[in-house]
């Protein structure tokens, strides 16, 4: 009697074993990777060791319902996964420092990309494009473009230290959390054709930005240490924070036609070559401080009426006239907070923004806001992103 339910049992147990493609399993070499072509989806975590070396082929695997994680691994060189579509978490790569070859041609989906330390990593061989991610940050890595990553939308967008890169061309249209550039390379280009919204935006190093459907920020705005002679945000409406434009030596011409409305401050400072500032000629209201120092030797802001914290305006140059309209605005009240405007002031053109010691006592409330906005941001990985995003964002 017994026999007959032995069959069916050890036939039903076997099918188990071979459908058993979930839980975290650590791949230390080919054989291991291979165990898991059977598995079109896994389910959990796949880490790979650090011991691996050479090449990992995770052929056959299409879906992974968890992460991919590989850290400090000093030998892997070629990480391939032909079929491999969908990572619904993390595709984590912490310190993998010999890997050149990084073959995913059929990706397209992952929620968080994490890559930080692939210091011999030049190119991504990613057929398909990455499409859809929720979290991208790729920091410290020899990528010379980000051809095969291309999101339409995104919550998270960081790249830093990636030293080689010298071009993004992406069609992303809306980046609800933050987006980040610094230190990469020095040549880098950014063009965001199609973005028309973004929260908090720091380009920091950057050769040239192009945003031209911009319309709204509802975080920060900035723009530091950059390598461009002139700066467009031609359909910019509103920044619900602060707009910074700070340290771009080479910086002559800044136009922000379109803008009516700060909800932060707005910090000009420390760019050298700007002596002219006629390119906000739409700005009315300002909800925080205006901080301009600089060697300005005209400054028109002819729109404006509203400013609630302090204004200041210090130029080493002679600023002429520029002060006659703000001096009526501070007489009739129309800036609320401390007022100074004054040319020949020596240190006024290499004078910081808000890294520096702000004068914006008046912003107080609206820079914590600002400060507040920028600290929301919600990022569940390691203190090393923690870190990347705070030093990019001026959060520390
Ligand atoms: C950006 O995305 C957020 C969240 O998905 C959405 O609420 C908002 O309407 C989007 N804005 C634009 C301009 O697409
Ligand atoms: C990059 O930008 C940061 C922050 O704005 C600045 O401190 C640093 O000096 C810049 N680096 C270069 C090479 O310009
Ligand atoms: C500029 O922004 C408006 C919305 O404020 C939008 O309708 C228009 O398409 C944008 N223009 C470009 C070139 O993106
Ligand atoms: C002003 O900008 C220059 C380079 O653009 C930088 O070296 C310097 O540190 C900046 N000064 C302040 C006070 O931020
Ligand atoms: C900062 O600004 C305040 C007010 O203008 C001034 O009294 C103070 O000396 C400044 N501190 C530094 C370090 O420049």
């Amino acid at each position: 009697m017994a026999a007959r339910f032995l069959l069916p049992a050890l036939a039903l147990a076997g099918s188990a074993v071979a459908a058993t493609c979930s839980g975290t399993t650590t791949i230390t070499n080919q054989a291991q990777a291979t165990q898991l072509s059977s598995c079109q989806q896994w389910t959990g975590d796949i880490v790979i060791a650090g011991s691996a070396a050479g090449e990992i082929d995770l052929n056959g695997l299409q879906r992974i319902d968890g992460s991919l994680i590989a850290k400090n691994i000093g030998k892997l060189t070629t990480f391939t996964a032909d079929s491999l579509s969908t990572i619904s978490d993390t595709f984590q790569m912490i310190d993998v420092t010999a890997l050149t070859t990084l073959t995913f041609p059929s990706l397209v989906a992952v929620d968080t990309i994490n890559w930080q330390g692939l210091s011999s990593l030049q190119g991504l061989q990613f057929t398909q494009s990455v499409q859809k991610a929720t979290n991208v940050q790729i920091v410290n890595t020899q990528l010379s473009s980000l051809d095969g990553i291309d999101l339409n939308e995104a919550a998270i967008l960081i790249l830093a230290d990636n030293t080689f890169l010298n071009s993004v061309n992406m069609k992303l249209t809306n980046v609800t959390n933050a987006l980040g550039f610094a230190n990469n390379g020095p040549q880098l280009e950014i063009s965001l054709p199609n973005l028309k919204a973004a929260n908090n935006v720091a380009f920091r190093n950057v050769s040239s930005v192009s945003i031209p459907s911009l319309s709204q920020v509802t975080g920060s705005l900035g723009f530091y240490s950059s390598y461009f002679t002139t700066l467009s945000a031609a359909n910019l409406s509103t920044v619900a924070m602060t707009l910074a434009v700070v340290g771009n030596p080479h910086l002559t011409s800044a136009s922000f036609p379109l803008l009516t409305a700060v909800g932060g401050g707005v910090q000009i400072a420390n760019n050298t070559a700007l002596t002219n500032v006629d390119g906000f000629k739409k700005l009315s209201k300002v909800f925080g401080a205006v901080d301009m120092f600089g060697t300005f030797t005209s400054v028109a802001l002819p729109a404006l009426n509203y400013v609630k914290g302090a204004f200041y305006l210090l130029s080493s140059g002679d600023l002429g006239n520029s002060c006659t309209r703000f001096d009526s605005l501070h007489s009739s009240s129309a800036i609320r907070g401390s007022y100074e405007c004054q040319g020949g002031q020596a240190g006024a053109s290499t004078k910081g923004g808000s890294d520096g010691n702000s004068t914006s006592g008046g912003s107080s409330s609206s820079s914590s806001s600002g400060h507040s906005g920028a600290t929301s941001l919600i990022i569940p990985y390691t203190t090393g992103f923690i870190g990347v995003v705070a030093a990019i964002f001026g959060m520390l």
